[in-house]
């Protein structure tokens, strides 16, 4: 039985999010008009209905953004640290005091919970300009003896699962180093970068240093084609991502780029078996499934499968799908009409691989993007659901008996991005953290972030790392 709670609907209201007709670029400090006159439109993919008109930023309109970018970049980094320092403070107050507005805005229109958006979207992104603005003096210390520069400009593009956060992450570090930027949103999700835009514009940052564009692939591979960045960032897909790598070597640029993960969680029969299931479900339904770090493969000791199973099924019955500005809801509305195909073709692939599909029956809206919770049972190693990165809110479940074999299995993958293990005993979380081949690892907790604290993969889920002092030295010359 769905949504057994019976909660009444707690609508969040969207009266403090105002949402202009029409976006332009945000370039040299001003809006501009795209030189080809050319928009796009950006959906609510709950309801469908047309958010704003946003600029498609073209040839003309990347080389005016890139020189804007390039002319600010001398004065930028010649400030004194402490100057760049204050600049970026007051981006992050000011994400605060909108707080409420981007995360009604990011709801809208991506999909996600206001829950997730007001309590985790929105406060990580100012965190992560705080953390970096209290670094942009002090870069002398977290390199000592290696006299740290920036590296000019740089060329961000970013996906659509985290828009704000994602922008954050990438230009908080840059700014802190010196570095000036041209950042991309997807062009599912662009109004809380262009909102940032604004409040890039209102802190008062000199012309140019932060420039926003918008627009499809195909204005991203003219940023990763142009001869004026000096580095490419990159958050998305493992597809796009190599496109991105060979541009990086063909204009000799530096690169990082977060790709796509499929990770494991494990759950030994030692567990907490209660607050498994909680990071289990946080792990797989969080943001729809539209994660890179998603623990989308659960590995499950035997002795404990029927338990695990039982009350995961449990839970599932009682999260809320549905709208996302509720702040009931636990589960949103899938960010495109694409990805969702892309979902449900994997739920036949699953279904065709012979695997067991279970679902809550939980009602769904009639007009936007939906997807009920999803776990397949019955998985072999070698199906694609356990292979292949789905994007969306769907388990494959297996199961082991030794700690050796569930490493053999957890590492079987292309990707490398996160795993999470859960156990009562310390050794066991030692053992596997050393042993698995993944960026982060998450003992006992799943899909906690903090600045502080670096973030990025291995094999075909990228390099580089981001957060800490990791995610300075990625935008520095030594
Ligand atoms: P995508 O990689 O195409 O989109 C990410 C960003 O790259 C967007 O801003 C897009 O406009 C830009 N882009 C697209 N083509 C480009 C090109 N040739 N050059 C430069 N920039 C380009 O991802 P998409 O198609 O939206 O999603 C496909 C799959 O990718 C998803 O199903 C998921 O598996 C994975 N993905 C992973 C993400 C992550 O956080 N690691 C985020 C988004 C998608
Ligand atoms: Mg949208």
């Amino acid at each position: 039985m769905s949504n057994e709670w019976n909660l009444a609907p707690a609508a969040e209201s969207t009266s403090s999010a105002e949402i202009k007709e029409r976006y332009e670029l945000f370039i040299n400090g001003e809006w501009q008009a795209p030189s080809d006159g050319n928009y796009f439109e950006t959906i609510s993919p709950a309801s469908e209905e047309s958010l704003a008109q946003v600029a498609a930023a073209g040839q003309k309109d990347v080389d005016r953004a890139f020189e804007a970018a390039n002319a600010a970049f001398k004065p930028w980094s010649a400030l004194p640290a402490a100057e760049r320092g204050k600049y970026i403070y007051r981006i992050a107050r000011m994400i605060q005091e909108r707080s409420r507005e981007l995360a009604v805005v990011e709801s809208l229109d991506g999909g996600k919970p206001i829950r997730e958006s007001r309590d985790i979207d929105v406060p990580l992104a100012a965190a992560h300009f705080f953390y970096y603005a209290g670094w942009a003096d002090k870069l002398e210390y977290a390199f000592p003896q290696r006299d740290p520069k920036p590296l000019g400009v740089a060329a961000q593009i970013i996906p659509w699962n985290f828009p704000l956060l994602m922008a954050a992450w990438k230009i908080a570090p840059a700014l802190a180093c010196g570095n000036t930027v041209v950042l991309k949103p997807a062009e599912t999700t662009p109004l809380t970068a262009l909102k940032l835009a604004e409040i890039i514009k209102d802190a008062g940052l000199p012309p140019g240093v932060v420039n926003i564009i918008t627009g499809a692939g195909e204005t991203g591979a003219m940023m990763t084609a142009h001869k004026i960045p000096k580095k490419l960032a990159f958050t998305g897909s493992t597809d796009v991502g190599k496109m991105i790598y060979k541009a990086a070597l063909q204009g000799n640029k530096k690169v990082t780029l977060e790709l796509g993960g499929k990770a494991a969680n494990i759950i030994f029969d030692d567990a907490p078996i209660e607050a498994a299931v909680e990071g289990i479900i946080n792990g797989i339904y969080f943001n729809q499934g539209h994660v890179c770090c998603a623990g989308s493969r659960l590995f499950v000791q035997e002795s404990v499968y029927d338990q695990v199973l039982m009350k995961l099924k449990r839970r599932m019955d009682q999260l809320v799908v549905g709208d996302p500005l509720d702040k009931n809801t636990d589960i949103g509305a899938i960010n495109s009409k694409s990805q969702l195909q892309t979902i449900e073709e994997y739920l036949e692939v699953g279904r065709a691989e012979g695997s067991e599909i279970y679902q809550p029956e939980c009602e769904l809206p009639e007009i936007g993007y939906w997807c009920r919770p999803t776990l397949f049972t019955n998985v072999a190693q070698s199906n694609r659901i356990a292979q292949e990165e789905i994007f969306g809110p769907v388990l494959a479940i297996q199961t082991f008996r030794t700690i050796e074999e569930v490493i053999d299995k957890a590492n079987n993958t292309p990707y490398g991005l996160s795993a999470g293990v859960w156990t009562d005993k310390g050794s066991k979380i030692f053992q596997l953290t050393k042993a698995m081949k993944a960026g982060v690892v998450w003992a006992n907790t799943f899909n906690k972030f903090d600045p502080t604290s670096p973030f990025g993969g291995y094999k075909e889920s990228g390099f580089g790392r981001e957060g800490g002092i990791h995610g300075l030295s990625a935008y520095l010359d030594f």
